[in-house]
């Protein structure tokens, strides 16, 4: 691609600003324009970051531009992708990239057969917290990685697409949970590689809301002695968002709502019993964070966000400058998981249906 390319954005939504904003700071692509089923949205968000047209239809977008960044609800990504690669314009989208594996098959072939790159916005990968943990790891401070749990503790007082009676995360394979099952499994990928999938329990309470038909679930995976597990609850009111990775000589704890990481190592000692192990721990932990925050607050400041960074990397990539910023290999590991997990939900959701009719 020339060092200058012009990108088109699709869905003026939620997530449309954080894109804005990364290729407001790209070195090569420039915002040509925005679209949105919503006319006024669009025109809201281009006069608020400079940009210089709205488009009215998909066509006139594909026509104008090199690439076309697609931040429209999954649903609808499928059709959008399939449009930019028969016009031969580069894709950049957001996660779940699609909701049905069977268009994804078709996908694969069609944007190898291109030769395009898929960045996906697998954008917590450049978080502090996430770059942090892999480097100990890769580094061997926690010893053999034994296991990591995910939580993803939420309820309808603090979740938006909860909070909503319709969203489109509702209709979604097994409801809410996929639209936030990408971050999770590439999350994973990351630290660990490619786990294979042991169990699904999904269970309906009489408190299920809408958008969570299963409103309690736990996915377990499995690779070579690391089992890690996924916790979804519509019933929480802490919003615990929060990955524990426990290895042979240590643990490494992510708060992702404030993209924190630190390592504990505490030994196993009488002494350290009859001090307090986990007050010990607490004190490493506090020092830790005292030295990260204001390295986050200023990334903070400089509105270095994650995903300026992910349009920063995708960016470098079609410059030829560096690598692709997601694997093919693990979108690809991503979306199949997503769809089997999702489905599996959906399938205990009808055998609970059944037994109790
Ligand atoms: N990476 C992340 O952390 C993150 C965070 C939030 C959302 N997302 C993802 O971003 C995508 C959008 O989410 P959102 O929260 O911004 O949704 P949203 O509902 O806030 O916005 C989506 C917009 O797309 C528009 N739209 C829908 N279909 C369209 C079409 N065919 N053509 C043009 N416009 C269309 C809608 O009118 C709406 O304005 C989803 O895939 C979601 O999973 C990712």
């Amino acid at each position: 691609m020339d060092r200058e390319y012009r990108v088109g954005l699709v869905g003026c939504g939620h997530i449309a600003g954080s894109h804005l904003r990364g290729w407001n700071r790209a070195h090569g692509g420039k915002v040509a324009g925005v679209l949105d089923l919503d006319r006024a949205l669009a025109s809201g968000l281009a006069r608020k970051f400079g940009v210089e047209n709205v488009y009215d239809d998909l066509h006139e977008l594909l026509d104008d531009c090199d690439v076309v960044d697609i931040c429209t609800p999954p649903q609808s990504h499928a059709a959008i992708l399939t449009s930019a690669i028969e016009a031969g314009r580069q894709p950049v989208i957001e996660k779940p990239v699609v909701i049905d594996i069977a268009e994804w098959e078709v996908l694969v072939d069609r944007i190898r057969a291109a030769e395009l790159e898929l960045p996906v916005a697998h954008h917590m990968k450049f978080t502090r917290s996430f770059q942090k943990c892999k480097q100990w790891l890769d580094q061997g401070r926690i010893g053999r990685l034994l296991r990591i749990d995910w939580q993803f503790m939420t309820s309808r007082d603090t979740d938006r697409m909860l909070t909503a009676d319709t969203h489109w995360s509702h209709e979604l394979p097994g409801g809410r949970w996929f639209e936030t099952l990408p971050h999770n499994l590439y999350g994973i990928h990351h630290f660990c590689g490619a786990m294979e999938l042991a169990s699904v329990t999904a269970c309906r309470t009489a408190e299920a809301p809408r958008g969570a038909p299963a409103d309690e679930v736990v996915v377990v995976l499995e690779r070579a002695g690391t089992v890690a597990t996924l916790h979804f609850s519509a019933n929480c009111r802490l919003n615990q968002r929060k990955v524990t990775l426990t290895g042979s000589t240590g643990v490494i704890t992510i708060d992702l709502l404030s993209d924190l990481a630190w390592l504990t190592r505490a030994k196993d000692s009488k002494l350290g019993r009859a001090l307090g192990r986990s007050l010990i721990e607490s004190g490493r932990a506090v020092i830790s964070m005292s030295v990260d925050r204001p390295m986050y607050l200023l990334d903070h400041l400089r509105r270095r966000s994650p995903h300026v960074q992910f349009i920063a990397a995708a960016d470098r990539s079609f410059r030829g400058v560096g690598p692709p910023p997601t694997p093919f290999e693990e979108i690809d590991y991503v979306t199949r998981y997503c769809h089997r997990i999702g489905k599996e939900i959906e399938s205990q959701l009808l055998g609970c249906a059944a037994s109790t009719s």
